[in-house]
């Protein structure tokens, strides 16, 4: 299709190196915030296929990325995986009734019928293949999934966590419980993905946003080896579609050669030197990232890391992208910069 994202995954020339961030559609946008207001709330935004859309295509024309993000969140999987949901004013996401025993495992909704019951997702996504095609501007769509590990570190803490604890001594206690749950989020994550395949997304990234949390002789067992079984999964039957993984922190395990596996683009965090990733990983994989996300509040720092970056890159197998996602108030402004300068230091 000849689509420059999906060419610089593949590790193919492309005329520019393409650019993308993480959270590019949310809050910085004044233009999202219009769309949420008018859901409602930020779930009934996820649960509708037309405003969705609408949310995802704002940072195309606004910003002028490359790629679109699907607009959806990690945390609708454990939702349709029968855990109830809210998003506090504030506080982020909260699940009524975390994980605790075996029992709740049990009654966890596995498989198939989960899957199937993120519709909403698949039609978000059928309705952005057919939008983004009559656009004409070979803008590839990018679906996602958050890691198991991700996952279920909200399933048992209940929200985000500064310490990890209920989860890590769940880990140390009683890993095969623990093993249990990523065992039964790994088997729906592989056919959430499938379908997100099947209904029009062009290559996939998963999220393992709080892969640092683990130590490295544990990230393996833990966390990376769910990642790699849902890799070889989808390789297994969609060749062609182009796999990111993002282990958020994870410098330490890339130097001890922790994060190998069957698939195209490695996502490298703002904590990670470009340079160090590029020299044991760039043989193997496309490398994305990597700028420090608050390096966006001011332009000239913007610029100098840009322009590191290409120098470090060179032009090639690369993709530009933040180390993480966009913060909320950085002006508009400062990531059009971003953009444009990926762009212009480039250009062949
Ligand atoms: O633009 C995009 O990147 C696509 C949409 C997207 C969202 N969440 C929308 C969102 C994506 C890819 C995610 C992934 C996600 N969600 C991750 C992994 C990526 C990462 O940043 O590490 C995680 C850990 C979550 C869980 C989550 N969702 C948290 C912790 C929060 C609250 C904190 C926050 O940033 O607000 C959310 C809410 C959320 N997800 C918002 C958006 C736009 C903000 C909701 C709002 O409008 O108030």
């Amino acid at each position: 299709m000849g689509k420059i994202f999906v060419d610089a995954c593949k590790g193919l020339e492309t005329p520019y190196t393409p650019v993308w961030m993480m959270r590019q559609a949310g809050r910085y946008l004044p233009e999202y915030m219009a769309v949420r207001a008018k859901a409602g709330n930020f779930l009934n935004l996820c649960h509708n296929p037309e405003l969705a859309a609408e949310v995802t295509i704002q940072p195309l024309d606004i910003v002028g990325v490359d790629a679109a993000i699907l607009f959806s969140d990690i945390l609708v999987i454990p939702n349709e995986m029968g855990m109830k949901l809210e998003f506090l004013k504030g506080e982020g996401p909260v699940f009524e009734k975390p994980i605790v025993t075996e029992a709740d495992v049990d009654a966890l909704i596995g498989g198939k019928e989960a899957s199937s019951k993120l519709t909403y997702v698949y039609d978000t996504i059928k309705l952005l293949r057919k939008q983004l095609d009559e656009r004409g501007d070979d803008i590839a769509l990018i679906g996602f999934t958050g890691a198991p590990w991700t996952l279920a570190t909200y399933m048992i803490e209940g929200q985000g966590t500064k310490t990890y604890n209920i989860c890590k001594k769940m880990m140390y206690s009683n890993p095969a419980l623990l093993h249990k749950i990523l065992a039964k989020v790994t088997e729906v994550v592989k056919l959430y993905m499938e379908k997100q395949i099947q209904s029009g997304i062009d290559v996939v990234q998963i999220f393992d946003s709080w892969a640092a949390a683990i130590e490295p002789s544990k990230y393996n067992e833990f966390s990376w080896k769910y990642m790699v079984e849902i890799a070889d999964y989808l390789k297994s039957k969609y060749p062609e579609t182009p796999i990111i993984m993002f282990p958020k922190g994870v410098s330490a395990f890339i130097e001890q050669g922790l994060v190998y596996g069957n698939f195209d683009v490695f996502g490298v965090d703002w904590g990670t030197p470009m340079a160090m990733a590029k020299a044991k990983l760039g043989d193997r994989y496309v490398l994305q990232g990597n700028m420090e996300p608050c390096r966006l509040y001011s332009k000239e720092e913007t610029t100098r890391c840009v322009e590191a970056l290409q120098n470090i890159m060179g032009g090639k197998r690369h993709i530009f992208n933040l180390g993480h996602g966009i913060l909320p108030d950085v002006p508009v402004e400062n990531a059009k910069h971003f953009v444009s300068e990926c762009k212009r230091v480039s250009k062949k």
